[in-house]
């Protein structure tokens, strides 16, 4: 059966991408009836320094980021990693069975580590295995996440093969089936897998980037959304009428991409309305769109936020479903694993 496993780290500014490239498609595995879990991924925040008092807000503010979006906490489970202790367990565990090798290949560490790789958090470096426990630790089957994880997704499906093959003899004699792990599948695609930044075509959007111009967040106002389409850099040619017209044209390929995720379309079919338009005929009607989209939730977040004993009472409630099932994949773990248990 599917199983689906998802997490955002708490570690502010959401935005357009991550609602396209994750959350709205959390919603939509929702629908389909999968066993959802949804996770405030705070362990892998701390990775880089945050600031305490404003890491609680933040861990509040994707929750109910979640929840203004469509995802009912009720169906599915939401909750933040470090109240389920199995994730940082199993985590350790995977640090044994992931080489050095696979490690010093992820792209995310290089980018984010930056020239000053000497001084980045052993965290930092460890992230990707972490980010496997999360998912294997439910034994999930599938992970709706944006284009930036793939290599991350393609690890945690190295270390279940590994696991599976190393402890292949323990595995059977525990009476589980082979693949006592499965080899999840990542669930990456849609017109907006990858959004890029409204000032650069060529570069992600992304929290960090010091321009609030790159990026619409979640939580901007009309107005905002307004202001940050009208700027958003183009090219001086009308749109094609066809997708192969968007080749070499990063801003316009991804203004396209972000109007067709929004309405649930293809580029193909945003084209075939708009092909031949002006940037200054379709920004009108993207603004409209963006708008109509976000604006209500984004007032439903701040609704949210101003009552954080909700919140709160929210992740506390899936964090016990969460670990009513992770804490027997570990059980099995530890018994495959070798280790005496309590009695
Ligand atoms: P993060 O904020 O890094 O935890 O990302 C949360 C989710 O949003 C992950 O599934 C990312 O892949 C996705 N995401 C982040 N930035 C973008 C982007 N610019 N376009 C599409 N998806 C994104
Ligand atoms: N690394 C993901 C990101 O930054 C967040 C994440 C952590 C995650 N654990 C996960 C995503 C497990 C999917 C599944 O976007």
């Amino acid at each position: 059966t599917e199983l689906v496993f998802s997490g955002v780290q708490p570690t502010g500014n959401l935005h357009l991408g991550n609602y396209l490239g994750a959350i709205k498609r959390f919603v939509e595995m929702q629908a389909r009836d999968a066993q959802c879990l949804y996770c405030v991924v705070d362990l892998h925040a701390i990775t880089m320094w945050q600031d305490p008092e404003a890491l609680k807000g933040q861990i509040r503010e994707v929750t109910a980021a979640f929840l203004a979006a469509g995802i009912d906490p009720k169906r599915s489970i939401v909750f933040n990693q470090s109240q389920v202790p199995q994730h940082a367990e199993l985590a350790w565990i995977f640090n044994c069975v992931a080489r050095l090798g696979w490690l010093n290949r992820m792209t995310q560490f290089k980018d984010k580590a930056g020239k000053d790789r000497e001084n980045a958090s052993i965290g930092l470096y460890d992230y990707p295995v972490l980010m496997a426990a999360d998912i294997l630790a439910y034994r999930a089957t599938h992970v709706p996440v944006g284009e930036d994880q793939k290599q991350h997704l393609e690890l945690t499906r190295d270390i279940a093969q590994k696991f599976n093959n190393d402890f292949a003899g323990s595995i059977l004699a525990h009476g589980h089936g082979e693949q006592f792990l499965p080899i999840t599948e990542p669930l990456i695609g849609g017109p907006a897998a990858r959004v890029m930044s409204l000032r650069d075509g060529t570069k992600k959007m992304s929290k960090s980037d010091p321009s609030e111009y790159s990026r619409i967040a979640l939580t901007d106002d009309a107005d905002a959304i307004a202001q940050k389409v009208r700027k958003a850099k183009t090219d001086p040619e009308p749109l094609p009428s066809e997708v192969a017209g968007l080749a070499g044209r990063p801003e316009a390929d991804n203004l396209v991409g972000i109007f067709a995720a929004l309405r649930g379309i293809t580029r193909d079919e945003v084209l075939a309305d708009f092909g031949g338009a002006q940037f200054s005929s379709f920004k009108p009607a993207l603004v409209d769109l963006a708008v109509e989209t976000l604006a209500p939730i984004g007032s439903e977040m701040k609704r949210l936020v101003a009552d954080p004993a909700y919140i709160d009472s929210v992740l506390g409630d899936g964090a016990s479903r969460a670990e009513a099932i992770a804490a027997p994949t570990l059980d099995a773990v530890k018994d495959i694993v070798g280790f005496v248990r309590r009695g």
